[in-house]
């Protein structure tokens, strides 16, 4: 099964992946994480998104392409589900082709839809471990002791592009550049629009039943 989670900034993609990876044993490749794990080691491509993530604004489509193919060729037999990528249109058919030279497709897309002030107060109320990477929320997921990561320890922080005027950033560049994605897919792939403005554990099952039919066809 090889599936696109898409969604704007906050909509529950990296939640509902680790959930989705946990189920179905699926590959997490996912585009943010990649690039934060490249900054952290000081990688010229670490070096070279820095301002634009800072700023809400998407790193250029040549680096992602790239970034994100090397990606999913180091596993070419295994299933996958892409979180934060393809982001433009440009992005989506440059995968398609990818995908088609290595006899592959995109079987599903899931569409996390999810109002704008909802995700904003998502955002600017995530903190997240610097170690293993957990996710929580100040009001609708505290860890057990406040400010410190229930695996590990260690204490909780808030991403920089999680801050109100980069959010607000994320959100217009999402609504311009993003969201046509969705329709480029419509033409000639399988999309489930999923409510993603209900509780996390209601859009998981959802998403689980989807998912569900997608295996047994
Ligand atoms: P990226 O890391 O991909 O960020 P994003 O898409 O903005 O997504 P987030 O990780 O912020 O949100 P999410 O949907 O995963 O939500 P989460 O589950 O964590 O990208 C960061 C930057 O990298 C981009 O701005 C860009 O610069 C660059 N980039 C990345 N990919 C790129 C690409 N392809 N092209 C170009 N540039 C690229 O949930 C958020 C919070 O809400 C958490 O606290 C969670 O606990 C809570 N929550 C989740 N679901 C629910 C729910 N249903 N109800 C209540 N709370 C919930």
């Amino acid at each position: 099964m090889r599936i696109v989670l898409l969604g704007a900034p906050g909509a529950g993609k990296g939640t509902q992946c680790k959930r989705i990876v946990a189920r179905y044993g699926l590959l997490h490749l996912s585009s943010g994480d990649i690039l934060r794990q490249e900054r952290t080691a000081g990688t010229e491509l670490g070096q070279k998104a820095q301002s634009y993530m800072d700023s809400g604004a998407l790193v250029p489509d040549e680096v992602i392409v790239e970034m994100m193919a090397e990606a999913i060729k180091k596993a070419p037999q295994v299933a996958f589900v892409l979180d934060g990528f393809p982001r433009t249109v440009n992005q989506a058919a440059e995968l398609d082709q990818s995908l088609v030279r290595d006899g592959q497709r995109i079987e599903a897309i899931l569409n996390l839809s999810a109002d704008d002030q909802i995700v904003a107060e998502r955002l600017t109320g995530r903190r997240s471990c610097p170690q293993c990477g957990a996710v929580y929320h100040v009001k609708n997921l505290k860890p057990k002791v406040e400010g410190l990561c229930d695996n590990d320890g260690a204490r909780l922080i808030q991403r920089p592009d999680d801050h109100p005027d980069v959010v607000a950033n994320r959100l217009q560049t999402y609504h311009q550049q993003t969201e046509p994605v969705v329709d480029y897919y419509k033409k000639t792939n399988s999309v489930y629009d999923i409510d993603a403005n209900k509780d996390a554990d209601e859009v998981t099952v959802i998403l689980f039943e989807n998912l569900d039919a997608l295996v047994s066809v």
